[in-house]
């Protein structure tokens, strides 16, 4: 039985404490910790836990009674915690993105090669999904032969973002689910980005902050794939697609099925509104995947902190890109032998 203990217990983090609890087998929660000092302790109560609710995360990750340390805190935690972690001897997964940058990546990665396993799982849960998955196997097999292009859309609710949201948050927090999965199902890298600023939606006048949106990106690897991204925090709907080329042919991620309603004349179904519905399924297949290799003593295989800092570096790039205009180069140092060895 895997014991965790979550760090960050926002929205993401009950959703997986619930996962953990109710749907995953081979794991349990014991230890929870938020800066919200009721937090865990109202948690334990509502969910029946047999956990603990700790008073720093510096208590939880080195508490006995852990084995994997979840980190749903906010962004600008992840790096501090993953790390503090890691020398504590503990399983990480931290949620999208490892860090804030490419040099906290980098950190994360020297404690994890100290502790000489594979100790990190990154949360770019896109990987499990039955679509990307299905698409990868088209591209692996051959099917569709050398992929050329992409076009992929990242759309989020109307109004669905904080009114401080900016325009950097566009790429850091969203756009690096598409720089991970396409960095995934072409099995290559960046050479370079650029971000285009469209016309801005009147909508962007109700944020207290500055931003442009949409966003349009274009990124080319370094086979001279590329891959265009529409990138529209303030759309009709959660609708995210990604058609690919390739020379003797196109596969298209499938969309979520929905009913079909005919009436006056019409037929329709319903767009979903955020990530949770979207990925459910992922979600669960990703930790079940997790809980057990641990348990079965077999490493982890998911997205590892060398993915986690190649995403970081392109977002990086991309934001370079947003202050400059310009093409940017994606400069990712040489891959240590400690993560030439991964899957
Ligand atoms: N994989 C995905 O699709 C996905 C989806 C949503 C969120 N996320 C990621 O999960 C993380 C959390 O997102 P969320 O939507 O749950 O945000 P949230 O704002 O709902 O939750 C963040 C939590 O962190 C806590 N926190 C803040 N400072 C802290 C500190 N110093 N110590 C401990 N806890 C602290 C807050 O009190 C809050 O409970 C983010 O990094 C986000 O990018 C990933």
């Amino acid at each position: 039985m895997i014991r965790v203990g979550i760090v960050g217990l926002g929205k993401i983090g009950e959703d997986h404490l619930n996962r953990i609890q109710n749907r995953i087998s081979g794991m349990e929660v014991t230890g929870l910790y938020d800066i919200l000092e009721n937090r865990g302790k109202d948690l334990i109560e509502q969910y029946n836990l047999n956990a603990k609710s700790f008073s720093s995360y510096q208590d939880l990750v080195n508490d006995e009674n852990i084995d994997l340390v979840v980190v749903t805190a906010i962004n600008q935690l992840h790096a501090e915690v993953a790390i503090a972690a890691l020398n504590a001897g503990k399983y990480v997964f931290v949620e999208k993105p490892l860090a804030m940058t490419a040099e906290e990546c980098l950190a994360v990665m020297k404690a994890e090669e100290k502790t000489g396993k594979r100790m990190l799982q990154v949360g770019f849960m896109r990987r499990y999904d039955p679509g990307y998955k299905k698409l990868k196997e088209y591209i692996d097999s051959g099917e569709i032969g050398q992929p050329l292009m992409l076009h992929c859309r990242h759309y989020n609710t109307y109004l669905s973002q904080p009114k401080n949201y900016v325009s950097s948050q566009a790429i850091v927090e969203t756009f690096i689910h598409e720089i991970e999965i396409v960095h995934w199902l072409l099995g290559e890298e960046y050479k370079t980005a650029k971000v285009y600023f469209p016309k801005k939606a009147e909508v962007t006048s109700q944020y207290d902050t500055p931003l442009q949106d949409p966003q349009l990106i274009v990124l080319e690897t370094e086979s001279g794939v590329n891959i265009v991204t529409e990138v529209f925090v303030n759309a009709y709907g959660y609708d995210i697609s990604c058609d690919i080329v390739g020379e003797k042919g196109m596969v298209q991620l499938p969309d979520v099925p929905s009913v079909i309603l005919s009436k006056g004349a019409k037929r329709s179904t319903d767009i979903l509104t955020d990530w949770k519905e979207r990925f459910i399924a992922a979600y669960d297949v990703e930790f079940q995947d997790i809980a057990d290799r641990l348990n079965s003593g077999r490493e982890l295989s998911g997205p590892s902190s060398w993915d986690g800092y190649i995403s970081a570096v392109t977002s990086d790039a991309c934001i370079k890109s947003q202050e400059t205009g310009q093409t940017e180069d994606v400069k990712l140092i040489e891959k240590p032998e400690f993560y030439k060895n991964f899957k």
